[in-house]
């Protein structure tokens, strides 16, 4: 197979997209885009997808985050249930370690998500995912009649981009940070700072958090940081040192559908 320059342009250009034109998704473009997604590499093909395009759904589940004009929503699934009843026809009774399964189907989930967000962008639309599901998994399972056995792992908005959005490419760690050959880096304090450098002064560049008024506030302490200082760093930070975001602990979700966790 000859090397595809197009390929290396959707994955660098490829940005969060929030804002989409009034432009319904034709019905082929979107089996293109599904059966895209399932060509990825997979473990035990433990993903299975759920999406609507009904606008009344969508603005129910403006709860867990989705934008108001988003066109196509969709949830990435873990699902074990498929795999027990394939065993349960050749004769076989699932005994695994849970843990593991969810596991590998994070790993499937996962890797059909970012082949359904590239082969979106191939074909002209844009999309953002939503970390939020796993907190809704009741609401979803009732919306969608998703069984136990089975959990979502991650949402996605769909749907032309509008070009009035103003977006940008958002910076990522420079890359020998990241990747390492024949030994992991145990980063320097020197390393660390020349991360923070990128992150900070790159959404800061950007303007980032001011245009969203997006600053996370303190439960404790003062704030006496400004938007002419706050970035990604003190940003993901606060996302992590304040305790935990569900009403219950995260692997409460997964036993409510039935994992064994
Ligand atoms: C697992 C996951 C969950 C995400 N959840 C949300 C979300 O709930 N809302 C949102 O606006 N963006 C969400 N994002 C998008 C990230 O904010 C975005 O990918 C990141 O800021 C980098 O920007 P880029 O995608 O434009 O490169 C999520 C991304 C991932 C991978």
């Amino acid at each position: 197979m000859s090397p595809d320059p197009n390929l290396f342009s959707i994955i660098h250009d490829r940005r969060s997209m929030r804002q989409f034109l009034d432009k319904p998704v034709p019905e082929e473009v979107l089996e293109k885009i599904l059966t895209a997604g399932f060509r990825a590499p997979f473990a035990a093909q433990l993903c299975s997808i759920v999406y609507t395009r009904d606008s009344k759904k969508i603005d129910t589940l403006r709860q867990l985050g989705a934008y108001p004009t988003t066109k196509v929503l969709m949830f990435f699934l873990v699902d074990l249930r498929r795999l027990e009843k394939i065993m349960k026809q050749r004769g076989h009774t699932y005994d695994f370690d849970d843990s593991y399964t969810l596991w590998l189907g994070l790993e499937d989930a996962s890797l059909v998500a970012e082949n359904v967000i590239l082969a979106a962008e191939g074909l002209g639309l844009g999309s953002v995912l939503l970390g939020a599901a796993p907190y809704f998994v009741e609401l979803l399972a009732e919306m969608f009649k998703i069984p136990k056995r089975v959990f979502p792992i991650v949402g996605l908005c769909l749907g032309y981009p509008d070009p009035a959005e103003h977006t940008e490419i958002r910076p990522r760690f420079p890359l020998e940070y990241s990747a390492y050959q024949d030994e992991y880096l145990d980063h320097s304090t020197a390393d660390i700072e020349a991360c923070m450098r990128v992150m900070d002064e790159g959404y800061l560049a950007q303007n980032y958090y001011v245009e969203r008024n997006a600053k996370i506030p303190l439960a404790k302490g003062k704030d006496d940081i400004d938007y002419d200082t706050y970035s990604w760093c003190e940003h993901i930070s606060r996302k992590f040192c304040q305790g935990g975001w569900a009403k219950y602990p995260f692997l409460e979700m997964l036993r409510l559908q039935g994992f064994d966790v």
